[in-house]
């Protein structure tokens, strides 16, 4: 079983910042999940609410505030004052830190009711493009099922992941439709029967996000083939 960094490492450093994608992988850490959503200006930034206001000393929506305004905010403060230097990262940085860390990337399209998911998924193939990165390092997930269509015409050799809080009756259906790679799902509505269909079909099957050794334990009994957690530098393959 594989492990992942939520939010970057989120029991270590400020989420989705460049800081927790440099403490993923200095703990061996193969795989890192980070949230993308647009800024004004349409520049991809990566963050996980709606608003700045948690994670940062602004307050605003994220989808009011231009790249330049974002740049001014301090992400890393709420946590600690160590990090006080975080800035909120671009899809190109976090693609570059990826890179030289040899980091493998679960990217969600985080999409808000009031979000444009057509700009998003362009914007975002678009600089996946550009920047080159490795197809076989990057899968793309999202609770958007719309976005997963709309990301399968425009990377198609790209993996998709489908997001769902508690997997839904039609999900084989939805998989298909997708041509999805994974599942991942929360762990706490998972049940091993449905774990096991989603196996047989051969499906990747990811969890997010258990923190604790037991509930990781399970999951590796049950066949998930990854848990996306924030104490990921905690269970280590060997392990379990
Ligand atoms: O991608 C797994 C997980 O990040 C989904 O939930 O709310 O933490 O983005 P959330
Ligand atoms: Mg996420």
């Amino acid at each position: 079983m594989r492990l992942a960094g939520h939010r970057g490492l989120a029991a270590l450093a400020p989420e989705n910042t460049l800081a927790g994608a440099r403490l993923a992988a200095l703990n061996h850490i193969g795989w890192v999940e980070f949230d993308v959503q647009l800024s004004a200006d349409h520049v991809p930034v990566i963050i996980h609410d709606e608003t700045v206001q948690r994670c940062s000393n602004g307050t605003q929506q994220v989808r009011q505030l231009s790249w330049q305004q974002l740049q001014e905010l301090d992400f890393g403060s709420w946590f600690s004052p160590k990090f006080e230097a975080e800035k909120i990262p671009s899809l190109t940085q976090l693609l570059t830190v990826c890179r030289q860390y040899n980091l493998s990337l679960n990217l969600e399209l985080k999409l808000y009711p009031q979000d444009d998911i057509q700009k998003l998924c362009e914007v975002v193939a678009q600089t996946i493009i550009t920047q080159h990165f490795a197809p076989d390092r990057l899968i793309i997930s999202s609770f958007e099922h719309e976005a997963l269509r709309q990301i399968k015409r425009l990377l198609p050799n790209i993996r998709r992941g489908h997001l769902w809080d508690e997997i839904p009756d039609d999900w084989a259906e939805q998989l298909s439709q997708i041509d999805a790679f994974s599942v991942h799902c929360n762990y706490q509505k998972l049940d091993k029967v449905t774990a096991q269909a989603i196996k047989r079909l051969g499906y990747e099957l990811y969890t997010y996000t258990p923190n604790d050794p037991t509930q990781v334990r399970q999951q590796w009994d049950w066949g998930v083939d990854m848990v996306i957690s924030d104490q990921a530098h905690l269970y280590r393959i060997s392990h379990f």
